[in-house]
């Protein structure tokens, strides 16, 4: 465990048979690492903290406490799936913290987009702190690193790290699948039992919809921004571009513009859809939606979602345009 290099010889991940043979191989490392002391996991819902957490919970059943922090950023159905999946399904010993009230509070009138990383990443350090002061015996922090964050370690994704945690935590760490790449976690993610909408989740930034919902986040336009984001991954998933397109999203800036409902003046906010295709995401390019499709997610949007009145579609590759609006 201690060599953070990917020895030329190891095999890729790409077969149930494989991924088998490295679970295997992992629970006894761990087990050998662990003995019968405590390991601690903050537990996004991500690919990765998700793999971990099911193959620590192989490895060491109750031994393992997963720490859910629900920032209140999370997109529909995610805390709700990390609770069922892990607390339910899997019988983990699974804490849920929801810190909502907690980080919409010291976002309120926050505009600047550092500064709304900054709060809550700091803040999901000191919940997750909190929580670890309360656990008493526990030896060992469990992280959800990969290989390409040990290569990229002082590159792009520093700076985006937000849901990090401080070094100085003294525990030891348990790293899995440190030297796995993404595609090769998710193979044993499956292989474990995950469900696939969780193994082949699309990246979602730590500070989540907090860098969607653009300028100071309000709750109404943050809900606003929730449901119609969740409409166009359910339509995605309809018509096969979930399986095909690397990320995608809404975005609701902090504006209204007038419309019309019910022969009434309607104001409200506009949804902006982001669809890119990237390998990277240094670059990225964008994804040719079907018109049908447009309109059935602009006519669901329009309908379904309280305080939305039109739907933008953002047709703009990385550079110029960043993948998140901020
Ligand atoms: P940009 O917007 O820089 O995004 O083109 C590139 C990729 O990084 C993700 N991203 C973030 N991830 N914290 C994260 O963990 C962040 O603050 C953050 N900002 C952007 C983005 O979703 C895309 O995949």
């Amino acid at each position: 465990m201690q060599n953070n290099l990917r020895p030329e010889s190891m095999e890729r991940i790409t077969t149930k048979v494989l991924a088998d043979a490295f679970i295997e191989e992992q629970v006894k490392e761990i087990r050998a690492q662990v003995g019968d002391k405590k390991v601690l996991l903050a537990l996004s819902g991500g690919v990765d903290s998700s793999v971990v957490a099911a193959l620590l919970i192989k490895a060491i059943g109750k031994q393992l406490v997963c720490v859910h922090v629900n920032h209140g950023l999370m997109r529909k159905g995610e805390s709700e799936q990390v609770i069922e999946v892990f607390g339910k399904e899997l019988e983990a010993n699974l804490i849920y913290v929801d810190a909502t009230d907690r980080f919409l509070d010291l976002l309120r009138g926050v505009a600047e987009p550092e500064r709304k990383r900054k709060i809550i990443g700091g803040e999901f350090i000191k919940v997750f702190d909190e929580e670890a002061a309360k656990l008493e015996g526990i030896d060992f922090l469990a992280q959800g690193t990969i290989y390409p964050d040990i290569l990229e370690s002082d590159g792009v994704k520093a700076h985006h790290n937000v849901g990090g945690l401080p070094d100085d935590m003294a525990m030891e760490l348990v790293e899995p699948v440190k030297l796995l790449y993404k595609d090769e976690v998710r193979v044993v993610g499956e292989a474990l039992g995950l469900p696939h909408a969780m193994v082949y989740r699309q990246p979602f930034p730590g500070p989540g919809l907090g860098v969607r919902c653009l300028g100071a986040i309000e709750r109404d336009r943050l809900n606003a921004l929730r449901e119609a984001d969740a409409i166009l991954r359910e339509e995605f998933d309809n018509c096969g571009l979930a399986e095909s397109v690397w990320q995608y999203f809404i975005a609701v800036p902090d504006f209204k513009s007038v419309g019309v409902r019910d022969d009434k003046r309607y104001e409200g906010w506009p949804a902006i859809i982001r669809a890119v295709n990237t390998t990277d995401a240094m670059s990225a390019t964008i994804e040719e939606i079907p018109y049908a499709v447009l309109h059935k997610i602009c006519d669901r949007i329009t309908h379904e979602v309280e305080g939305i009145n039109r739907v933008l579609y953002d047709l703009t590759p990385k550079p110029i345009g960043t993948i998140e609006w901020e």
